[in-house]
């Protein structure tokens, strides 16, 4: 099939070479002319494990191609993506300003019948009013449909070929069975594809995200109180998740969630909700109490020093990504504490195995990168966890003993057994345990 894709963000970039990676010809449009040079020249702008080959691939095989022009990308392609960003606009609403944009300019260029698919994230309604600009601008026949993505970071390609589930909204059947026929190599393991009506599609990506970003903030919550009580947020987490109605998955305690989506796509739901006058206290909560996870990491830092000053010390950061096996830092909780502990006088010296070009740019003056794990430790006061990157599992504790001024870690995703760190000798902190 011909398939075009608007917009080479982390969406539509996965998307579309997961496309032609299924054979599909598939073809990558961007004004950004930077962006798509470094395309094709080779170059893949974000980390994402799997991805720069996959493109190297599918362009040899000559399935993929990368353009500047929307005009060429409507005439080539029957169904068409809009995968641009959607970005918060300062007011918790999703601006939507590139989405409305591009669908005046698809209606300017297309010539023929066409499928335009809403990909990027958008409230309820905004297939309806793509719908509306397309046909203001248009004669010609098209359909409109909404096809959300559920991809994650540093997964993106295997959620990509290998999804769960694919969400279909369609005001016609037909365009259904067309969407489905370009879904069905993905899901050759029985995983369903679900064609509804348009809104229903809109809300499920955003009731997700919501259900995701509460179950997170939820044991957040009890890792407080676990804390207190003198529980392990970590048992219960896995007593709790053993119960097939919960469910194992995003129970793990740590310094909140961060990223592009849940943060972005919690406010975005209160913030429809508050239009249609209904009240989502529930999503409200979520984001107060990933607010309030964050402060409680860094008052357990204060909390450690007992009221003396942190000017002066030099802290050791460990994973600044908001997630590990991505170079992304949009809502890194590491950004919020760098800024408190610089704001407290303390010194910084940060290691990410791949987001440190990234923080550079955002970081600026005040943080000194390590080019290994273990030369960030060099006469610091304490480590910090950040990020749970594989790397940071198993390091030789000793080692970091010999290197910290104090044995102190504040680890902020549990990721080593507090008894044991006890035995080795460390103040070791971590979360609801
Ligand atoms: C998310 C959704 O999972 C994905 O389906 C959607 O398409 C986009 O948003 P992503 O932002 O890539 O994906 O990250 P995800 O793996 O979901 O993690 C989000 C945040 O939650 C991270 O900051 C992570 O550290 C945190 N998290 C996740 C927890 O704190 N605990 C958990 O148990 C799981």
């Amino acid at each position: 099939m011909h398939v075009g894709v608007i917009g080479t963000g982390y969406v539509g970039l996965v998307t579309g070479v997961c496309f032609a990676e299924m054979g599909n010809n598939v073809t990558l449009m961007d004004i950004d002319e930077g962006k798509i040079q470094d395309l094709i020249d080779g170059k893949v702008p974000i980390y994402e494990p799997g991805l720069e080959q996959m493109i190297a691939r599918n362009v040899a095989e000559r399935r993929l191609s990368f353009t500047t022009s929307l005009e060429l990308t409507i005439e080539r392609s029957l169904i068409n993506f809009i995968a641009v960003g959607t970005p918060p606009d300062g007011n918790g609403n999703a601006d939507l300003s590139q989405v409305f944009e591009v669908a005046g300019n698809i209606g300017r260029a297309i010539n023929t019948y066409k499928i335009i698919v809403t990909k990027s994230t958008v409230p309820v309604g905004t297939t309806a009013k793509v719908k509306e600009i397309i046909a203001a601008q248009t004669q010609h026949p098209f359909d409109v449909a909404s096809n959300p993505e559920f991809l994650k970071e540093g997964n993106a390609i295997d959620d990509c070929m290998k999804p769960d589930r694919v969400v279909i909204g369609v005001e016609d059947v037909r365009v259904g069975e067309i969407l489905k026929e370009l879904y069905s190599p993905f899901v050759r393991t029985g995983k369903p594809i679900l064609v509804m009506d348009v809104a229903s599609s809109e809300m499920t990506k955003y009731a997700a995200n919501g259900l995701l970003a509460t179950k997170i903030s939820f044991v957040n919550e009890l890792s407080r109180l676990c804390e207190k009580v003198g529980a392990d947020i970590e048992m219960v987490r896995i007593g709790i998740g053993s119960d097939p109605r919960i469910g194992p998955q995003f129970l793990f305690a740590g310094i909140g969630y961060g990223g592009s989506c849940f943060p972005k796509d919690v406010d975005a739901l209160v913030q429809t909700g508050a239009q249609y006058g209904v009240s989502l206290k529930i999503l409200e909560a979520a984001q107060e109490a990933n607010k309030m996870q964050r402060k409680h990491f860094m008052d357990r830092i204060l909390a450690h020093y007992d009221g003396d000053s942190l000017s002066g010390k030099l802290f050791a950061i460990w994973g600044l990504s908001f997630k590990p096996r991505t170079d992304d830092l949009r809502e890194a909780p590491s950004l919020e504490l760098i800024n408190f502990l610089l704001d407290q006088g303390a010194r910084i010296r940060a290691f990410d195995p791949v987001a440190m070009e990234n923080a550079g740019k955002i970081l600026g003056h005040g943080v000194e990168f390590a080019p290994g794990n273990y030369e960030c430790l060099e006469g610091a006061d304490a480590l910090i966890i950040v990020t749970e990157w594989n790397e940071f599992r198993h390091p030789d504790f000793d080692k970091i003993k010999s290197l910290l001024v104090q044995p102190v870690i504040f680890d902020g995703r549990n990721i080593y057994n507090p008894k044991r760190m006890i035995d080795r000798g460390f103040y070791y902190y971590s979360i609801g345990r």
